[in-house]
């Protein structure tokens, strides 16, 4: 453990700092649909309505998940920091004010706390197939550790539950392609050069991956140069939780940081796959696949990845956008 080293600093400096390296966070169609507000020794997050995908997620389920994953961001830098930090979740109950979080005092820093923090910077979508070796299964526990100490559970699935996975991507898919409104967004959001929000071309594969559980299609056309292997060594995870409602997709988005962190920090890569979970008829199939024990929040592929390189890293909005002082 190492001393904290920090603590001279002002509160909102560090508060403000947290919500900057929480600017890193995944999201949905890397809409990053959050704000940060610093209000003296306070950090509140938002939901921010105006970069939520209505047509793809009208009921807001990703667009909280993605709040939750930079929430286990910015949880995660001032542990790495050696800050205990509060956090109320939906401390006004329902509404856009997601989590507010205080400072609690100096804590040591751990081993864990530091490597998962230097993750961060190291954490992309990978969408090239994975290399043809199995994730070890006590990788695989150990997402499932991370997951439930974020208060999600990841269900590793057999194969007759990736066959599920697959058939609910595949029907999730059919009702996308047939939604002009779905399509329309879906343009809107990704594919063509981007500087600041959506997917660009480059983290676009140029062809469809060979792979057992479709991959979304997105817009444009792909530049990202992939290899022929098939998926087949690939492990797939149901990440779940009781509730399927707000605070559940929350603790779902920090739970699903916590495991993409971990899975890093083990050399292996993470796809995440929303497609089925985001129409009512996939959630039904995830639902059966869970035995009714739970509520599906999203899938994930994870594999050992075939490239030496680290894949590429999308662009994000400057941090002024995202972060204000006040
Ligand atoms: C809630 C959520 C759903 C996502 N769904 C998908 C998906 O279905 N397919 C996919 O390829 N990536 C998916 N992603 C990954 C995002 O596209 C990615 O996080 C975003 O573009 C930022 O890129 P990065 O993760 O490389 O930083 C999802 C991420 C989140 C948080």
């Amino acid at each position: 453990m190492a001393a904290n080293t920090n603590t001279d600093a002002p509160v909102p400096d560090i508060l403000a700092h947290a919500a900057e390296t929480a600017s890193a966070a995944p999201s949905i169609h890397n809409s990053q649909p959050w704000r940060w507000e610093v209000d003296g020794d306070r950090l509140e997050l938002y939901a921010e309505r105006s970069r939520q995908l209505t047509a793809t997620d009208p009921e807001g389920r990703m667009l909280t998940i993605s709040c939750g994953t930079s929430l286990h961001h910015a949880r995660l830098a001032l542990a790495g920091w050696g800050w205990q930090a509060e956090v109320d979740r939906f401390p006004d109950g329902d509404g856009d004010l997601l989590a507010r979080i205080r400072l609690a005092g100096a804590i040591p820093i751990t081993a864990e706390a530091e490597q998962l923090l230097r993750t961060i910077g190291h954490r992309h979508t990978d969408r090239r197939p994975v290399a043809n070796r199995p994730v070890p299964s006590d990788a695989l526990q150990a997402l499932a550790a991370a997951a439930y100490a974020e208060g999600a559970r990841l269900q590793l699935l057999h194969v007759e539950q990736v066959d599920d996975l697959a058939s609910a991507t595949a029907h999730a898919a059919e009702i996308d392609a047939a939604d002009p409104t779905i399509q329309n967004e879906l343009s809107e959001w990704t594919g063509g050069e981007r500087s600041q929000l959506g997917l660009p071309d480059e983290v676009i594969p140029s062809r469809p991956p060979q792979t057992n559980v479709p991959s979304r299609e997105f817009s444009g056309s792909g530049s990202l140069q992939i290899g022929d292997n098939h998926d087949k060594s690939a492990s797939y995870g149901l990440l779940y939780g009781d509730e399927d409602n707000p605070l559940g997709w929350l603790r779902g988005g920090e739970a699903l940081s916590a495991l993409w962190l971990t899975a890093v920090r083990l050399g292996l890569g993470i796809m995440p796959i929303s497609e089925p979970v985001e129409v009512p008829a996939g959630r039904q199939i995830l639902r059966r696949t869970l035995s009714y024990l739970g509520w599906p929040y999203l899938a994930v592929r994870v594999g050992v990845p075939a490239d030496e390189t680290e894949p590429e890293a999308t662009p994000r909005l400057p941090a002024s956008e995202t972060v204000h002082k006040h």
